[in-house]
């Protein structure tokens, strides 16, 4: 069976069987990785030559746990999602309580008392009149509803030619068709899908006078086929963990509102704590008109994400007319596990002193990585809440690097031209030193393999 399902996947999945099965003598490949791997198309991944990928078990407070027991702290907590770290008590309680009640029902016609409750949790939270909760299953697609709800805003208001959207340098937002036409048309890594995508503007960000002078010239010019400009507050992650600041947030948020379009703020990797407040828009004191939440929206335990609306722009979806409704919904939309979770997380954001523990790790991201920027091929050290950066002249040996952090007992995943840390916000203050230490020692042997 095996050799038939090989010969059926192609050249791609036999080197990654042949390093299974070359690795099968050793105790840390388990059976169900080494007999049927090549089955799982991974994501980001050259399939032809990735290096098998680490057997995960089971995950534990900052820890995954691989097949041979070794415990790896996880200096990414998946994806910035696992803000309580994993397996939290609180969180998994509510989830076990719901799962015997009613995993899931349709939204369409229905409520449901973890819905109603969120949406109005999430928008007594958040800053202003963001009032109007819409939920989704994934970052990606609760940009999707952000793009639809400010290009049908301008219809319904009787302005269908605005459609347009302005992004900026380096954006990530998201994988699908829609998110990926805001990502950075060079730069990013769905460049080439030029000509698939819809076209977008994209700015750099206005930091100085002259670039701000030049971005409001730019919105005055193009203004009547613009929908809204797109930005990810103080941090644009995939596109390279690159920050800005609060004032130049601030002054795109002035300048989008003066040239009379809407601003949607993607905190999908920013909410809930990450960048040292609630949310990142809190520190440039803005309100956009939508926000986009995803990733540690349920603490790490299942996919779900919002759009939030601020009553003027719901205003425009209501009238006698049912064509002004908003027609989206997705399947599982508002699935009542993701719901529990999602209250369990707000609970523990409001009893635990989660900021406070990011200002904690931002200083001491800042103090234990700043022997990097000495090192050969370190061209940047910087910090923000807590995310810790330290960028290269350029990134090679990945797979070496993998065994290294997972020998020092840590788990990261360098990308781009990056070194970066994205832990639990619960992680102590021991192991965060255990984190960096390793990190730090890594990077100092990549730095000498150059
Ligand atoms: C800023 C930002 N927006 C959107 C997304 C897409 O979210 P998802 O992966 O849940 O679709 C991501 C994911 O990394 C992100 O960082």
């Amino acid at each position: 069976m095996l050799a038939s399902a090989t010969r059926k996947l192609g050249e791609g999945a036999v080197f990654w069987k042949a390093m299974g099965l070359t690795c099968a003598e050793s105790s840390s490949v388990p059976a169900w990785q080494r007999d049927q791997a090549e089955h799982l198309w991974m994501p980001y991944t050259q399939m032809r030559n990735a290096p098998l990928p680490l057997p995960v078990v089971a995950t534990e407070d900052v820890y995954l746990v691989l097949a041979d027991g070794r415990r790896l702290i996880d200096g990414l907590a998946s994806w910035w999602t696992a803000c309580h770290g994993y397996n939290h008590p609180q969180i998994a309680r509510r989830v076990r309580q719901q799962l015997e009640v009613m995993p899931h029902v349709m939204l369409g016609g229905i409520h449901h008392e973890g819905a109603v409750t969120l949406a109005a949790r999430l928008a007594s939270l958040l800053p202003g009149d963001l009032s109007q909760v819409f939920f989704s299953d994934s970052g990606s697609v609760a940009i999707e509803v952000a793009m639809k709800m400010a290009a049908q805003m301008w219809r319904n208001r009787g302005q269908a030619e605005r459609n347009r959207f302005v992004t900026f340098r380096h954006a990530y937002h998201g994988d699908t068709t829609g998110a990926m036409s805001l990502c950075d048309p060079e730069r990013s890594m769905h460049a080439h899908f030029k000509g698939f995508l819809l076209e977008q503007f994209s700015q750099p960000i206005p930091e100085t006078e002259s670039e701000q002078a030049a971005f409001t010239e730019f919105l005055a010019t193009r203004r009547n086929e613009l929908a809204a400009v797109v930005i990810e507050p103080l941090v644009q992650g995939a596109g390279g963990m690159r920050f800005h600041s609060p004032q130049a947030l601030a002054a795109v948020a002035r300048m989008t509102r003066q040239a009379g379009l809407l601003l949607i703020a993607d905190e999908i990797a920013t909410g809930f704590g990450r960048t040292g407040s609630m949310f990142a828009c809190e520190q440039a004191d803005i309100v956009p008109d939508i926000l986009c939440l995803g990733k540690a929206l349920t603490g790490g335990t299942l996919g779900m994400a919002a759009t939030v609306a601020t009553g003027e722009v719901f205003e425009a979806f209501c009238g006698e007319d049912d064509a002004l409704a908003l027609m989206h919904g997705p399947t599982y939309m508002a699935n009542p596990l993701a719901c529990a979770a999602a209250h369990g997380s707000l609970d523990l954001f409001a009893e635990q002193p989660r900021l406070d523990q990011v200002a904690a790790i931002e200083s001491s991201l800042a103090e234990q990585l700043e022997s990097c920027r000495n090192l050969s091929g370190v061209v940047d050290v910087r910090t923000l809440g807590a995310i810790g950066v330290v960028q290269v002249e350029r990134l090679h040996s990945r797979e070496k690097l993998t065994e290294l952090f997972v020998e020092a007992g840590i788990w990261l995943r360098p990308f781009h031209d990056m070194f970066y840390l994205t832990p639990p916000l619960s992680i102590t203050p021991v192991q965060l030193r255990r984190l960096t230490a390793a990190t730090v020692d890594s990077i100092a042997q990549w730095s000498r393999w150059s």
